[in-house]
């Protein structure tokens, strides 16, 4: 049964993303306090591959993301993209959230063609990215409805569409599905699989569920309560598609929430 992760080819070559020594530190908002949110973490990725960053409440999950994106920086350290040092935002990190940051004055299709026509594209471009990645996502019907007129679901679907829409090689996602029911949430998981198999990426797919992580990912990387440090990096060694409920799926969730377990206790050091 072990099929080789996604990402194993190019395990020689200079990864995709190198996170090297990074501490972060917050000075909290009164400003009494040091806050380390991530200490000396190391991680390194090719691309191709499907990360899970796994851990629990507050142990930096959101700042890791944001500091690959170039939202933030690192206090100590450095994030490479391709070798390059990321110091700001960039089309070629896509980046989902959780609560569906769509623009609520534009329509599903102006705000898929929104990174596009930042970038520059001619408005013929701009037009086929958009039907490309509704139909991707199936949303072409829905192309002149607002944010507010549509389900979760759907909303997180135009949220992946649109950052697909920029050509990413990178795809950040942070709790995107955190919101929706349970059912609509396996469906849009068995979609972004489908999605990043079709264009394949470095996905880094934050969640707190771990069956969510074994179903979704090559590699999980389980992080320590704060403050936030590599506790365990996990080859999931199963092909796709994955069965929730089969015994292999239940091992590896079994596992890992041993692992996490006494991390619960800690939970509420946020
Ligand atoms: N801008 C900020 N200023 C001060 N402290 C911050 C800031 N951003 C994050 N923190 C703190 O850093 C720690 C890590 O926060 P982060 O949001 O990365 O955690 P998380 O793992 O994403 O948590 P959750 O699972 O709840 O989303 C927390 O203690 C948080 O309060
Ligand atoms: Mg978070």
């Amino acid at each position: 049964m072990t099929v080789p992760a996604r990402g194993n080819s190019a395990a020689t070559a200079q990864p995709k993303l190198s996170i090297t020594h990074v501490t972060k530190r917050f000075i909290s908002p009164n400003a009494d306090q040091e806050i380390v949110a991530l200490q000396d973490v190391s991680l390194q990725a090719p691309s191709r591959t499907f990360i899970c960053l796994l851990g629990v409440s507050g142990c930096g999950k959101t700042t890791l993301l944001n500091l690959v994106a170039g939202f933030l920086d690192p206090t100590e350290g450095e994030v490479r993209v391709d070798g390059q040092l990321v110091t700001g935002a960039h089309a070629d990190r896509g980046v989902v959230f959780q609560d569906y940051a769509l623009f609520p004055w534009l329509t599903v299709r102006l705000n898929v063609q929104f990174g596009p026509r930042v970038q520059g594209r001619s408005q013929a471009e701009q037009r086929a990215l958009a039907d490309k990645y509704l139909a991707m996502v199936g949303l072409s019907e829905f192309e002149n409805r607002y944010p507010h007129e549509l389900s979760g679901g759907m909303k997180q679907r135009v949220a992946i569409a649109r950052a697909l829409a920029n050509h990413p090689s990178i795809l950040l996602l942070d709790e995107p599905f955190g919101a929706l029911d349970a059912m609509t949430r396996e469906t849009m998981q068995d979609e972004l699989l489908v999605l990043t198999t079709k264009e394949p990426k470095l996905v880094v797919f934050v969640t707190h569920s771990v069956l969510e992580a074994v179903f979704l990912a090559d590699r999980i990387v389980v992080m320590s309560a704060r403050p936030g440090r590599i506790m365990a990096d996990i080859t999931i060694s199963l092909p796709h598609p994955r069965d929730r409920t089969s015994a292999e799926v239940t091992e590896y969730v079994r596992e890992i929430r041993q692992l996490i377990a006494p991390q619960l206790k800690e939970e509420p050091r946020r």
